[in-house]
């Protein structure tokens, strides 16, 4: 089989060494790829947004099947390109990725079937929403409709702090378009636990749970990054926990897109905070999360391949999704400065021993030389019986692997760790 695998991050190294297990799959392209996950594919050099060019490609290399895992393309409709050229996919197609790309839309989804979530208003006027922020209770958090990189939301501590955030995102265009409409939102306590669920809009089968380290510093201080670390499964998410996520979130929104025209088939995201009055949806994600995706699918039983192609066939029931019961750590090594200011072209240096379990993000290859070209750089996972192990084993490959500048967070997993006790 030939697979084409839209986009270049670790996430999607993570899907490609996946794949690489499956007997059947004879050649993967990644589009663009990046330069350590030439090491593992065929990178072409078509961005992931380019839609008119992935399909071309797509169509002239006889692709058997492809598979989206940026927001952009799918928000774009990479999916529907695709398959009205006959290609089958793994992804949303536009109508349910916008579950991702609008959130007044999926607030809107929320209230409409009586999903938890935090109470909110929705704005497209500058004034009526400075006027809100006026009296509403605080902290209250801001966040921007469209995509925005995962930068568009700001948790406002002050009335201040709430103001100069919707003038940045209506009045400046901080984040362009995606900031027209904002919602601004209840501020909700609690531990945050990503699940990654496969979904062909009639069975959902949740992936194991996760926890991201979103934010630059140890002691989730300092600015949101892409996310600098993750481990699964996430202790605060109990058995007792994902029953009620299950009946209380996961099946209506399946449902809810269902009877909205919107059948939602891919992996669904579900960013979720355990309240104390239970859980809530804080986002959905209409795609594989990242870094989640490198501590999740590493843990993956089953072959990753059928599981898609059961969903795009609309089989999932009859298909099994089996994980392992042993726990993972990812460590992102980042370039020092992310996510503001960050020099690029130092050389990386990876012991081959450990190549397996680095999932490669922001690198180029020049003259065979892997060159770092982004602010997170790449991830190492490891896998052991228990959580203490898989992040010492972490930590200590990446002390083995080299870079100038190179920064990342020392306390990946000690969250978890307390958890558990
Ligand atoms: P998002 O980009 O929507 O995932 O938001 C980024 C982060 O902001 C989340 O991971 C949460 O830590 C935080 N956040 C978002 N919404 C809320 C909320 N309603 N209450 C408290 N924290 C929030
Ligand atoms: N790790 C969060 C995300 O993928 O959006």
């Amino acid at each position: 089989m030939k697979i084409l695998v839209v986009g270049g991050g670790g996430r999607e190294h993570a899907v490609i060494k996946k794949f690489k297990e499956n007997k059947e799959v004879e050649e993967i392209f990644a589009l663009p790829g990046n330069g350590g996950i030439a090491k593992d594919a065929k990178c072409v050099d078509i961005g992931a947004t380019d839609i008119e060019k992935i399909v071309d490609f797509a169509v002239k290399e006889s692709i058997d099947y492809a598979v989206v895992t940026p927001d952009d393309p799918l928000v774009l409709g990479c999916v529907n390109a695709l398959e009205e050229k006959g290609i089958p996919c793994f992804g949303p197609r536009a109508e349910a990725a916008i579950i991702e790309g609008s959130k007044a839309f999926s607030k809107e989804l929320m209230k409409k079937y009586g999903i938890p979530t935090a109470e909110f208003r929705t704005f497209d006027n500058l004034e009526k929403a400075l006027s809100y922020v006026e009296t509403c209770p605080i902290p209250t958090v801001v966040k921007a409709d469209g995509l925005a990189l995962g930068k568009g939301v700001i948790i406002a501590q002050t009335r201040e702090e709430a103001k100069s955030a919707l003038i940045s995102m209506m009045q400046d265009k901080a984040f362009g378009k995606s900031g027209d409409t904002v919602v601004i939102e209840e501020f909700l306590t609690g531990p945050e636990v990503s699940v990654l669920a496969f979904t062909d809009g009639k069975t959902v089968k949740p992936m194991v749970s996760s926890m991201d380290h979103k934010r630059i510093g140890d002691g989730d201080k300092g600015l949101n990054t892409g996310g600098m670390g993750t481990i699964a499964p996430n202790p605060y998410y109990s058995e007792a926990i994902a029953e009620r996520c299950m009946k209380e979130i996961f099946i209506p929104t399946i449902e809810a897109m269902n009877k909205e025209g919107r059948t939602f088939k891919g992996c669904l995201y579900f960013g979720l905070m355990i309240t104390e009055n239970g859980p809530k949806v804080i986002e959905y994600n209409c795609r594989f999360g990242d870094p989640e995706t490198q501590v999740v699918l590493p843990l993956l039983e089953s072959d990753l391949l059928e599981i898609m192609q059961a969903v795009t066939n609309g089989s999932l029931d009859e298909c099994e999704v089996k994980f392992s019961d042993k726990k993972a750590c990812c460590v992102i090594m980042a370039s020092r400065g992310y996510p503001v200011k960050y020099g690029k072209g130092y050389e990386i240096t990876i012991p081959e021993d450990i190549q397996d379990r680095v999932f490669v993000a922001g690198a180029k290859l020049e003259n065979e030389k892997l060159l770092t070209n982004g602010g997170r750089v790449l991830g190492v996972t490891e896998i052991r019986k228990t959580l203490r192990e898989a992040i010492e084993a972490s930590y200590k490959d990446v002390e083995r692997i080299n870079f100038e500048n190179a920064y990342f967070r020392k306390d990946i997993g000690a969250k978890a760790l307390l958890a558990e006790v």
